[in-house]
């Protein structure tokens, strides 16, 4: 058995999608096991940039088969967008390289007409959604009314679309939306119906025969611990499992795979989040902009999938201490030093201030987090560009130390050291 997860320890986006890239060198199988196209991964190779939001980021290498887990929402028409994408880059996307779960659910064109209803509808209190439907698909699936992957098998689908999007244009006339035409969604889907037969398989079993084999799998994570349903700042969250044990209900895995199963905990050196909720360590003015970036590089802090402005601070300990327990995290993968750099300090959170007590390790969870006040550590920058280092010889002493200070407050050796987004700009540990 060799089940790798790599997990997000942040509120997403932490560069999860670039380590996958680099341990899917040595992979036969990468998969996705939550989530849906409100993830976007970039994977950038020399010059060409990927970005993904369903399909898993291994696909780029042509050995890896590409696996959408069951605990996943699918919208077919972005499937479709990315599966074109991907082709037109040369990408093999045939049956035998792209296997969709039976059991991932589908999001139609009316879970996103919803999502945007009730972010409408929450007015100044709204969640910051991604808008692609995750909410209510996830909310149909728990309902047990969701529609699946293998129903478009069935004959009678077309009369199981119908009833769902009959149900939706009622819950989005009673909050005031217009109700969606149902004929061109039939025929929109009798057409992806076809087109993805080939590619829907049992992949839970698949999966299981793999591991068997002794194949390399990675469970490559979407959104970060903090947007976990359970785990997360809620309500402030996705709508899904998002931490290394819901990767194995996500993929129809049994405990047995997570015996000696790499986690690498993936994490930016600094914070980020796009979207509402709480953030003790954010920071605003010049710092936040040269923390985000003007939006003229891809890698400045806009999101991949909504291109908002990211909101940005500095790196928070105690939110990762708790998402390494949660994940019980082997590794850890820091990416973006390379933006710290030029910085005359660099700010570390190792504890928050609680009333007249200071905590390093959260008590009831990231629940509280308008209460605490975060401790920060200021360590001396470093003015040296980290992008062509290589090794960790190559790293500023200054960099190093910030590196060695957030291995001893985690616990948790630190592996790989991202310093630039393109696949080499890598430091092996
Ligand atoms: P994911 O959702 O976790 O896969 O992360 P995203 O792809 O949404 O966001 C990470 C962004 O940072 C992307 O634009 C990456 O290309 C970029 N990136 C990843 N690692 C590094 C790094 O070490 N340095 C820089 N400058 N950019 C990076
Ligand atoms: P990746 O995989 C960052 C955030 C949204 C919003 C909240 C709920 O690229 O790291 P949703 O549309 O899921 O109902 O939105 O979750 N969010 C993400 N933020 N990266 C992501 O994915 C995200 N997926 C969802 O911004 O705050
Ligand atoms: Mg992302």
């Amino acid at each position: 058995m060799a089940l790798h997860v790599i997990t997000g320890t942040q509120w997403g986006d932490e560069g999860k999608g670039r380590i996958v890239d680099w341990y899917a060198r040595d992979a036969d199988i990468t998969a996705r096991a939550n989530g849906g196209d409100n993830a976007g991964h970039t994977v950038t190779v020399g010059w060409q940039i990927y970005k993904l939001h369903l399909v898993p980021s291994g696909i780029i290498h042509p050995q890896v088969t590409a696996v959408l887990g069951g605990g996943m929402v699918i919208n077919p028409a972005s499937l479709a967008d990315e599966m074109g994408m991907l082709r037109g880059l040369g990408v093999d996307v045939t049956p035998h390289r792209l296997r969709i779960a039976h059991t991932a659910h589908l999001i139609t064109p009316a879970h996103r007409a919803l999502d945007r209803a009730q972010e409408a509808a929450r007015g100044r209190g709204n969640l910051g959604t991604t808008g692609r439907g995750i909410g209510p698909a996830y909310t149909d699936k728990a309902a047990r009314r969701g529609l699946r992957l293998g129903d478009l098998l069935r004959a009678d689908f077309p009369a199981m679309l119908t009833k769902h999007l009959e149900t939706a244009n009622e819950q989005l006339q009673a909050l005031g939306g217009e109700p969606l035409a149902v004929p061109p969604i039939l025929d929109e889907f009798a057409r992806y119906a076809a087109d993805l037969t080939p590619f829907i398989a049992d992949t839970s079993l698949e999966l299981y025969l793999a591991l068997k084999e002794g194949k390399n799998v990675i469970a490559e994570g979407a959104q970060g611990t903090l947007l976990d349903i359970d785990h997360g700042t809620y309500p402030f969250v996705t709508s899904s499992s998002t931490t290394a044990a819901g990767a194995l209900t996500g993929l129809g895995l049994g405990l047995d795979a997570a015996q000696g199963a790499r986690v690498t905990g993936v994490a930016k050196a600094f914070q980020t989040r796009v979207g509402t909720g709480p953030f003790p360590t954010e920071v605003d003015g010049d710092l936040a902009l040269r923390l985000r970036g003007s939006g003229a590089n891809p890698w400045d802090e806009y999101g991949t999938t909504t291109g908002r402005p990211r909101r940005v601070g500095w790196l928070d300990l105690v939110l990762l201490r708790y998402a390494l327990r949660l994940n019980g995290v082997t590794e850890l993968a820091i990416t973006k030093l390379d933006i710290l750099s030029g910085l005359d300090k660099v700010g570390l959170c190792t504890s928050y201030q609680v009333g007249n007590r200071r905590v390093k390790d959260l008590e009831f969870g990231p629940t509280r987090l308008e209460e605490c006040e975060p401790i920060l550590e200021e360590l001396p920058g470093w003015s040296q560009d980290v992008t062509s280092a290589r090794k960790w010889s190559d790293l500023p002493g200054e960099a190093q130390a910030f590196l060695q200070r957030i291995e001893t407050i985690c616990e948790v050796p630190i592996q790989l050291i991202s310093v630039g987004a393109e696949r080499e700009q890598l430091v092996v540990w």
